[in-house]
């Protein structure tokens, strides 16, 4: 297909069809990713930029896997290591970087809306990582493709997100992206970490996590972000815990075959019981494995231009 988008900052810019051509291609890179050598050529000669100014293990390795088994060079900064810490500005670091003449720079930041201020200042593509509260592309493409190798389609299927949605950038593009695939999505945490208004998310509200699990067919469990909320939104994680850990009797009040997700990093005891996160019904692994597969395909989408897709 002709693919009209030089940057990803946002799940909201894909049609369906764009979708499901990622889907696809991601299909392909997960068979790659199971030759003994998972290597191909596909991206000689370009080199990405892994800007991560704020911690990762999943999506930064991802990415950095993805593009070196697309045999593209990649480079890493962490805000720590680079002279941000000297007073260098984002945009100062950015223009930097792209003297070196990269094809595209991942970025990871604090910062809502850091990857879209990049993309207007920069002449190559942009992916955005995660950004502040705002949104995680990557990372709901990467659920949605775990979810979609299981099932056959997304009409019919009602899944839950339970946590803090409201400081949550995984649940803000995971919602959208399911809602629009045809699932029904509902939403449970305490009170304060639901949006003030019903309808500002294509979601149904709960704030009882029995009733949330009820006849769902999936359940992705969040990480509490203690580091973006101001204090006072809920007595404490102990308390958290006692009201929306996900245990095995919530489980039993989902769909048959129900499955468990979380974006990590996963705090067991807190958002999940240990045992569920290691159960046959979780696919947290899996969605570590399909986020190298879905970054290989968005690498490969926006940089191998006119390149054949038949055979990799
Ligand atoms: N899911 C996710 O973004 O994990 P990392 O913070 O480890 O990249």
């Amino acid at each position: 297909m002709r693919w009209p988008h030089k940057h990803i900052l946002d799940i909201d810019q894909f049609s369906l069809s764009e979708i499901r051509h990622i889907f696809s291609t991601a299909e392909k890179f997960w068979e790659v990713n199971s030759r003994q050598v998972k290597k191909v050529p596909v991206l000689k000669g370009k080199s990405v930029v892994l800007f991560f100014a704020e911690p990762s293990t999943r999506t930064k390795i991802s990415f950095d896997m993805a593009g070196k088994r697309l045999s593209a060079d990649t480079f890493s900064l962490s805000s720590s290591s680079s002279s941000l810490t000297k007073g260098e500005s984002l945009g100062d670091t950015a223009l930097t970087l792209r003297a070196m003449n990269p094809d595209a720079i991942v970025l990871r930041h604090s910062q809502s809306g850091a990857a879209q201020y990049l993309s207007s200042i920069l002449d190559i593509s942009v992916i955005n990582a995660g950004d502040g509260w705002h949104a995680h592309p990557t990372q709901a493409l990467l659920d949605a493709f775990t979810l979609s190798r299981r099932w056959n389609g997304f009409k019919d299927k009602k899944i839950l997100y339970v946590g803090d949605i409201a400081h949550s950038r995984v649940a803000r593009s995971g919602i959208s992206i399911f809602s629009r695939l045809g699932a029904e999505v509902r939403v449970c945490a305490p009170r304060t970490l639901l949006p003030y208004s019903p309808s500002a998310l294509p979601a149904a509200l709960y704030s009882d996590l029995e009733s949330a699990c009820s006849g769902v067919d999936a359940i992705v469990c969040l990480r509490m972000q203690l580091e973006r909320q101001t204090s006072g939104l809920f007595p404490g994680l102990r308390e958290y815990a006692a009201n929306f850990r996900l245990n095995r009797e919530h489980l039993e009040l989902a769909a048959p075959k129900a499955l468990v997700l979380h974006p990590g990093p996963m705090n067991r005891g807190v958002e999940i019981d240990s045992e569920l996160a290691d159960s046959g019904e979780s696919v947290i692994l899996d969605q570590v494995a399909s986020g190298v597969a879905v970054r290989m395909a968005l690498l490969y989408i926006l940089l191998a231009g006119s390149k054949p897709e038949g055979t990799l």
